[in-house]
């Protein structure tokens, strides 16, 4: 008997495809099977990911059909979908249905917004269109591992990058009762977080040598990031959020202020995140400020933070592709298979990118 998983992939030619399909070549217990792509069935994935010509020289890009035949001839498959939110509700939906024809158990991780929201009525309000799939909400649980420890559903739905790095750092306030419920946060990202299709405000000459916010106060993910860090830390807090575009091309730094209850130094706050964070193999905390260059291209994220006594500054540094999506899906699905949450992801970052 094989004890490894078959592993499919959603949303074949994205940059988060690309991703997952690097730590899925690697992976000890999933085997890659295949990638699904609307757009270049058939064609040679290391054409559209040269960088992973040497690990998949074969593999090619099928259609949804041949995913449907995995999916329903296996009894257990390892689903990942990295489609566009509007877009990968209905693909999940159509696969589950199969399976359950078939008697089959697939376990999905949906990394798009479709399955973030508990309720159809909180998706539609933020993302203004139907949901593709409003009976199988309930199916998914939507938490950044580090802040639930036991899944009381299939499936689960990633909570983004963005919010990966905002939740890190803000929990453990919220949790811990140190702060008022009120919470400021810069966040800056790399442009791989705008996806592969250009914009003008993604655009690279745009960009490049340049730093700009965006939607400030007004991005669709704080909702998100809001009623995640309630279900994490049980504490209803505000998050005012406004979110910068880096002259970069991997990776995340947020800082999140907030009002201390009671006085609190430096030295005790930094304590405090490292304690909360013990048993997180992928959470690091150091006295020092963080760093992109230590975790870009890892699934690693590193924590600091600050306080003058009334208030505090916490940092985190995350990188988008691998933390805040494809290597915290994995990280996921290790756990939904019974695997150790750190198999396939413990590479750290090159450090010089
Ligand atoms: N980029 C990040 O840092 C990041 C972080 C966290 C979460 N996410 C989420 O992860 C998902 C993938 O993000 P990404 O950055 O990889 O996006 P992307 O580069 O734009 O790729 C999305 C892929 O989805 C496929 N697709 C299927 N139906 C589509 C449709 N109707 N319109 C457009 N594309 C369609 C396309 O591949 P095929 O044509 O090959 O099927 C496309 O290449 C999104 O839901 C995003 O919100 C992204």
């Amino acid at each position: 008997m094989n004890p490894r998983t078959p592993a499919l992939v959603l949303g074949g030619t994205g940059y988060v495809a690309g991703e997952l399909l690097r730590l899925l070549a690697g992976h000890p217990y999933f085997d890659l099977a295949a990638v699904a792509s609307d757009s270049q069935p058939d064609e040679p994935v290391a054409q559209f990911f040269r960088h992973l010509q040497p690990v998949l020289p074969h593999l090619r890009f099928t259609d949804h059909e041949e995913i449907l035949e995995y999916v329903t001839a296996n009894p257990a498959t390892a689903v990942f979908s990295a489609a566009p939110h509007g877009v990968s509700a209905a693909l999940i939906d159509r696969l589950l249905t199969a399976a359950e024809q078939a008697d089959a158990q697939p376990r999905v991780v949906d990394i798009s917004a479709d399955f973030r929201y508990s309720t159809v009525q909180a998706y539609e309000a933020v993302y203004k269109h139907a949901h593709g799939a409003p009976a199988r909400l309930a199916e998914f649980t939507c938490a950044v591992p580090e802040h639930l420890n036991a899944l009381s559903t299939p499936h689960v739905a990633h909570p983004g990058c963005f919010a990966t790095a905002v939740l890190l750092a803000s929990v453990p306030l919220l949790s811990l009762g140190l702060v008022e419920p009120r919470l400021f946060v810069a966040g800056i990202t790399g442009s791989t977080g705008s996806g592969r299709g250009p914009t003008a405000g993604t655009h690279h000459p745009q960009r490049h040598s340049d730093l700009y916010s965006y939607n400030a106060l007004a991005h669709r993910h704080a909702p998100e990031i809001a009623a995640l860090a309630q279900a994490a830390s049980g504490v209803e807090a505000d998050f005012m959020f406004v979110p910068h575009s880096g002259p970069f091309a991997r990776g995340i730094h947020v800082t999140v202020q907030a009002v201390l209850r009671e006085e609190l130094t430096s030295h005790e706050l930094v304590h405090a995140l490292r304690d909360y964070y013990d048993q997180s193999p992928f959470v690091r905390v150091g006295g020092e400020m963080p760093r992109l260059k230590d975790v870009v291209a890892s699934n690693f994220a590193e924590l600091s933070g600050v306080s003058n006594g009334r208030s505090v500054a916490v940092m985190c540094v995350i990188d988008n592709l691998t933390k805040g999506a494809a290597g915290g899906a994995v990280q996921w699905m290790n756990r939904m298979f019974g695997h150790e949450e750190t198999a396939g992801l413990m590479t750290p970052a090159p450090g010089w990118t």
